[in-house]
């Protein structure tokens, strides 16, 4: 058995795989990526693959930023761990705290870390509830979140996420959490009707759904402003504007999450300044250290930040935290990062680039197998479908999306299919020559899947 035989039954027999068909992977095994650089990483048979997904949407600077590795070892050896708890600190957190703020909406006010996506979004909710029991409005508790959002796997977290199989026979959504519609024009408008009176109509929905629990007890409303793990969702026009405006009207809390979007993936430096939106709490992760250490945060309002403050005046102590909040290496990191957006005017490139990843991804729109090609800024998705006309997907057995992944894979070019969609994403520091790259082993991708699909008579 050579070593990377070894690797393979080691990993079979001892992992458990995240997000994986875990019966496949038995007999399948996995692909062992050993090293990164620049925007592409190498497997353990030297195959180099140019990462379209930046690894999930997060490796913004790529896989090989010395300054990330010199930041985190000057940190280590200074002080490699230290706690937030009991009004301790230390200045990694309280410089990166302060950075954040400075570029992060005007309507945030106050910073609070932990370590995933997942557990920020668990944060905002316990947030909103203990603001609402501060308030003296205890019966404000419920949670609109939309179908196909991801907002993480914790328990809160997954009850919000609007996907089945975050739910199913893990006895989620726990009470108090609801979802209304996925504004998605191309799987969810009507026949004939305009984006327009889409919008107005998934709007008017919300609306019905809020008066229909009683404002009173509606206490937050919770979006990414482009949704990604449901198959990059870009709201329509107008959208968020209405919906904005609903919130204010019943006093409804707006939690953005910008694990995705934040740090220039749209173009600016969050989907919220792409999108005109307020937020009351939005969360963090993923580029907020480029993914070179875990970190994420959640920031909230003044506002919401001061009843807070008033409350644990009576209770003692806001007992919420981790271990690991704020993590000195991880902060030092994160810091890090955030100064190389600005001095490389990453949000800058991003803007440059854009134009041509859009026009190489709309391009494929004409491919048979592409029902839509959507995305903005360095995020996009193409709509795998059998038939344009109805838009009819190939069902569940016959994934076309993951026969592109695997065919793209093949050229050296990592996307992910997510159902019906091959999303793509990658480093935030691609140069047009690689972008070209990235989307020749799409198209290449696409034509192997339309050779598939014709052999199994899924299409003409
Ligand atoms: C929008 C969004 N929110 C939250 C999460 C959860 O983050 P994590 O996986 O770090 O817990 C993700 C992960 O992909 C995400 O895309």
């Amino acid at each position: 058995m050579s070593s990377e035989q070894r690797r393979v039954s080691q990993d079979i027999e001892s992992l458990v795989h995240p997000y994986t068909n875990l019966d496949t992977h038995l007999h399948k095994g996995p692909l062992i990526m050993e090293r990164g650089e620049g925007v592409y990483v190498f497997d353990d048979q030297g195959r180099r693959y140019l990462e379209g997904m930046s690894g999930l949407w997060c490796a913004s600077l790529g896989f090989s930023e010395p300054r990330l590795v010199e930041a985190a070892t000057r940190q280590l050896s200074k002080l490699p761990y230290y706690q937030l708890f009991n009004s301790r600190s230390h200045g990694p957190a309280i410089d990166l705290s302060e950075k954040l703020l400075s570029i992060a909406p005007k309507s945030l006010g106050k910073v609070l870390y932990a370590n995933s996506g997942s557990e920020a979004n668990d944060a905002a909710v316990k947030l909103v509830w203990f603001y609402n029991n501060a308030m003296g409005r205890p019966e404000k508790k419920k949670i609109i979140s939309r179908w196909r959002a991801y907002h993480g796997v914790t328990v809160a977290a997954a009850s919000l996420t609007g996907l089945p199989a975050n739910h199913q026979d893990f006895d989620l959504p726990i009470d108090r959490i609801l979802h209304t519609d996925c504004p998605s024009y191309y799987h969810e408008a009507r026949p004939g009707e305009t984006e327009a009176q889409f919008t107005r109509r998934i709007v008017g929905n919300l609306e019905a759904l809020i008066l229909r629990e009683g404002p009173e007890t509606v206490a937050a409303f919770i979006a990414e402003p482009v949704n990604g793990s449901g198959g990059v969702i870009v709201p329509p026009q107008g959208y968020f504007e209405q919906v904005q405006a609903l919130l204010k009207k019943h006093d409804i809390l707006f939690i953005v999450d910008e694990v995705i979007c934040g740090f220039g993936r749209t173009g600016n430096m969050f989907g919220s300044d792409t999108f005109d939106l307020e937020p009351d709490i939005m969360t963090v992760a993923k580029a907020l250290s480029a993914s070179y250490l875990p970190i994420s945060a959640t920031l909230v309002s003044q506002k919401v930040y001061d009843k807070v403050v008033e409350r644990t005046r009576d209770l003692g102590v806001f007992a919420h935290g981790v271990t690991y909040s704020g993590h000195p290496v991880c902060a030092a990191v994160a810091l890090e990062t955030l100064k190389i957006y600005e001095e490389r005017d990453i949000v800058g490139h991003v803007r440059a680039v854009a134009p041509h990843f859009q026009h190489r991804l709309r391009s494929l729109a004409d491919h048979p197998l592409v029902g839509e090609a959507r995305g903005v800024g360095l995020i996009g998705a193409l709509e795998i479908t059998r038939d344009k006309a109805s838009k009819a997907p190939f069902d569940a057995q016959n994934n076309i999306a993951a026969v592109v992944q695997n065919k793209a894979a093949d050229r050296g070019v990592l996307v992910r299919g997510i159902r019906n969609a091959v999303a793509i994403s990658p480093p935030l520091i691609i140069t047009k020559e690689q972008i070209d790259e990235l989307f020749d082993g799409i198209a290449h991708g696409l034509d192997e899947a339309l050779v598939v699909a014709r052999q199994a008579e899924l299409v003409q």
